[in-house]
């Protein structure tokens, strides 16, 4: 058994900084309790009001991403990595209609040629491309400005202009797991247009600063582009499973995911969700989502989010000032990368050093951080995403790093 391996992991507490992992809110874990109580099928609006709830639950998340509910149409997924599929599966839908068929009809044998084009795509990014057919290894890894996580965007538009293939993705990053960096999807916006090519944005957790003016700024043009990935089970604080799904192309979407039987009547006012995305029967996940966004509204989401960034940026301040600790990447939201900086030590001790910190610090109770590789060395990552941490939280992070380090 590993490290951890025998006991649970606390990442429902206010310490867990691993990942980007959020806890569970009051009130999203009464909706989750009354979910399995009532065991909904939300595959049509047929027999309950299950499916309504659903499609008030995402008008209110668009709500939320300050998203046009009238444009953006949507599913709830089970995480991130699935609305990811959902969204590339209807970007391959378009591609083959930019050649005149259609992929989910026809297959991709007789597809036109696509190319998808990314700088620092999430692993669920390349797990999808190959369930999609398009390839793991089948994207063009464009250049990241430097010292960033994001697409050089002069980089890219060398590479759109010389593409010849008629089907175009462009996938982009609002907010990277690794350091929390952000496109400037405005710019990618307006050259996915220039150069007839879809915008996936995925933005699982990095969608949340568009809740608050003072972050807003670093998700501008969100509304531009033609599909989004969110995940409520981040930094909205609802239980495993809930990732969100959106497109403006909700035709293409419905083609990519239907199968029509006569068994199961589709007529209705509502979409029928089994025909948005992978399932067809479908567990009643809006439910904890509807009653957190109820319980605390926009602006309790607000001042979650500013808090946690305040929080992130305390920790930095702490670690500019400290002679023991160097930060590795600017602070722009919630994820903030650092090592530990023994003196005089050689490259291979440091590395070793900073494997023994983070053992150390989260065998000590005290926290739980998750290591990550920065420019090519072993780094430590921290990210705040949990409801119930409070500052008393930062003072407690920031003495522990102090003892580790002694
Ligand atoms: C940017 C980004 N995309 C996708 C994912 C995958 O999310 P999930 O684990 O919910 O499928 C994550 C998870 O950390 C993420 O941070």
């Amino acid at each position: 058994m590993g490290i951890y391996g025998d006991q649970y992991t606390r990442s429902t507490g206010p310490r867990y900084f691993g990942f980007v992992t959020g806890g569970t809110t009051p009130a999203a874990l009464a909706g989750d309790w009354l979910v399995s109580v009532l065991d909904q099928n939300v595959a049509t609006e047929r027999h309950s009001i299950a499916a309504y709830v659903e499609a008030q639950t995402l008008n209110y998340v668009a709500d939320l991403l300050r998203l046009p509910s009238a444009e953006f149409h949507g599913i709830l997924t089970t995480g991130a990595t699935a609305a990811n599929l959902v969204g590339l599966a209807a970007a391959r839908e378009w591609c083959g209609e930019q050649g005149g068929m259609s992929v989910s009809q026809q297959g991709l044998c007789s597809a036109p040629a696509i190319a998808v084009f990314c700088a620092a795509p999430h692993s669920s990014i390349i797990k999808d491309l190959g369930l999609l057919g398009i390839g793991q290894r089948n994207f063009k890894a464009v250049a990241c400005l430097t010292d960033r996580e994001v697409f050089d965007l002069s980089a890219l538009e060398r590479e759109l202009a010389a593409c010849e293939a008629p089907g175009r993705i462009v996938i982009a990053s609002a907010g990277t797991v690794n350091s929390g960096d952000f496109d400037d999807l405005v710019s990618l916006s307006q050259l996915c247009r220039r150069y007839n090519a879809w915008l996936h944005v995925d933005a699982a957790f990095g969608a949340f600063a568009r809740c608050s003016d003072r972050y807003g700024h670093l998700v501008e043009g969100l509304e531009l582009a033609d599909s989004i990935t969110a995940d409520a089970h981040k930094w909205l604080n609802v239980p495993y499973d809930c990732g969100i799904a959106f497109t403006r192309h909700v035709a293409l979407h419905e083609r990519a995911f239907s199968a029509d039987a006569p068994y199961v009547p589709m007529e209705g006012q509502l979409p029928a969700f089994m025909n948005r995305g992978v399932e067809q029967s479908r567990r009643y996940r809006a439910l904890p989502l509807w009653m957190t966004l109820k319980a605390y509204g926009k602006s309790g989401y607000r001042s979650l989010i500013e808090s946690h960034c305040d929080y992130v940026k305390a920790i930095a301040q702490w670690i500019v000032d400290s002679s023991s600790y160097t930060l590795l990447c600017d602070i722009r939201l919630n994820v903030l990368v650092f090592r530990h900086e023994p003196q005089d030590s050689s490259y291979g001790t440091r590395q070793e050093l900073n494997r023994q910190l983070i053992r150390r610090l989260n065998e000590s109770g005290e926290m739980f951080i998750t290591p990550t590789t920065y420019r090519g060395e072993f780094a430590l990552r921290l990210s705040i995403s949990n409801w119930m941490t409070r500052s008393e939280d930062v003072d407690r992070v920031i003495n522990a790093f102090r003892t580790a380090a002694s």
